[in-house]
């Protein structure tokens, strides 16, 4: 993604490896955007886990690559016990898994690290080749995984959108959250790019405000034209006339194409129902859990009240402060994903093109074959 500091225009990815040698995982922390470009270093598992548990880094891909990540480190970590190294190994893998609960893509990253070792353990090799060959994966799995499947539902997805598109978006499914390009936002990059007109309408994404925060951001930095509404406005946008298509990412798609993704969601996908406009899902296909047969079995995320009660942001003296939004002693509840039922989504844009959710059972059955 393109970020300008002092004046400069550079690249950044949300996470990478910056040491392979020490298993330095660093990146941008999340919870300080807009307002400061911080960085986090992750030299352990135990760190890779805070980090994605409490939102240094957040967004189904970007979880998946940063777990991918943190099963190397688990791999470095466990040959400094050559002689225990599967118990070690296997430890850190499934405190990984706890991290969080909803996005298939933690799973996906850390399944596919555990094979790969296990196959190699099988076979045979010195814990050092091993060390090398977990690195290599986990470094192909970014490339092609998650930035190469981004830029193919960057191309498939711009088919969609016409010169003058609206388009209204949730949550952060850019760059971010997915390690570069985003999901929702491959499709507009691209039709950008392509000299297309886009206006995008980001929903602010009560109550971490991934929206407001992270999407606003990203596309003001892209020089996209950018309203960010709040989440009530969305409807009335739509019942207007003046949103063309909605596109939004997702944490876990069930084999019938009832979609986990940031709560609002739903309500999101009723309303362009009711007002016929086309709702797609731009998601990799290693988003869709072959487990799971329906919406109702995706476990959600149910967070801290404290993310309802509390809102942070920027003083006029530039320092961040966190204020109460809501009277003391009240409760609240902070679940904080939804599931869209399949039957309201028009289509998904996946790296193999864009497939109606009743084709999500068929696709399934080629990919575990
Ligand atoms: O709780 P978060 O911020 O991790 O939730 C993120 C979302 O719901 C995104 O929309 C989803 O992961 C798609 S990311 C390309």
């Amino acid at each position: 993604m393109k970020i300008r500091i002092d004046g400069k225009t550079i690249d950044m990815r949300a996470v990478w490896l910056e040491d392979p040698t020490r298993g330095i995982v660093r990146m941008i922390d999340q919870r300080y955007l807009p307002w400061k470009l911080k960085f986090y270093d992750s030299i352990s598992v135990k760190e890779t886990f805070y980090a994605i548990k409490n939102f240094v880094v957040r967004g189904a891909p970007t979880i998946g690559g940063t777990a991918i990540l943190g099963a190397y480190q688990a791999v470095l970590e466990a040959a400094q016990k050559p002689k225990k190294f599967l118990r070690e190994f296997r430890r850190r893998i499934e405190l990984l898994k706890k991290a969080r609960p909803t996005a298939y893509n933690l799973f996906h990253a850390l399944n596919t690290m555990y094979s790969h070792v296990i196959d190699l353990l099988e076979s045979g090799e010195s814990i050092p080749s091993i060390v090398s060959s977990a690195r290599e994966l986990a470094t192909n799995y970014i490339e092609e995984e998650i930035l190469e499947k981004n830029r193919r539902i960057g191309i498939h997805g711009e088919r969609i959108l016409d010169d003058g598109s609206r388009i209204l978006t949730h949550c952060n499914a850019g760059a971010l959250a997915a390690i570069d390009i985003g999901t929702a936002t491959a499709p507009i990059y691209h039709a950008y790019e392509k000299g297309k007109r886009v206006v995008v309408y980001v929903d602010e994404t009560r109550p971490w405000l991934q929206g407001a925060r992270l999407t606003a951001w990203e596309l003001s930095q892209q020089g996209i034209e950018t309203y960010v509404i709040s989440d009530n406005a969305a409807g009335y946008l739509m019942w207007l006339g003046e949103v063309d298509i909605v596109i939004v990412g997702a944490d876990r798609i069930a084999i019938n194409g009832d979609t986990a993704n940031k709560i609002g969601t739903y309500k999101l996908a009723l309303a362009a129902h009711d007002n016929k406009i086309p709702f797609y899902v731009a998601t990799p296909t290693t988003t869709i859990d072959p487990t799971i047969n329906s919406g109702k079995e995706i476990p959600i995320e149910e967070r801290s009240e404290d993310e309802v009660h509390f809102v942070w942001g920027e003083l006029d003296t530039g320092e961040l402060s966190r204020v109460r939004i809501t009277p003391q002693g009240v409760k609240a509840r902070n679940p904080v994903f939804d599931i869209t039922p399949s039957h309201l989504i028009t289509g998904f844009i996946t790296e193999l093109g864009i497939i109606a959710p009743n084709e999500i059972r068929n696709l399934v059955s080629k990919l575990v074959q």
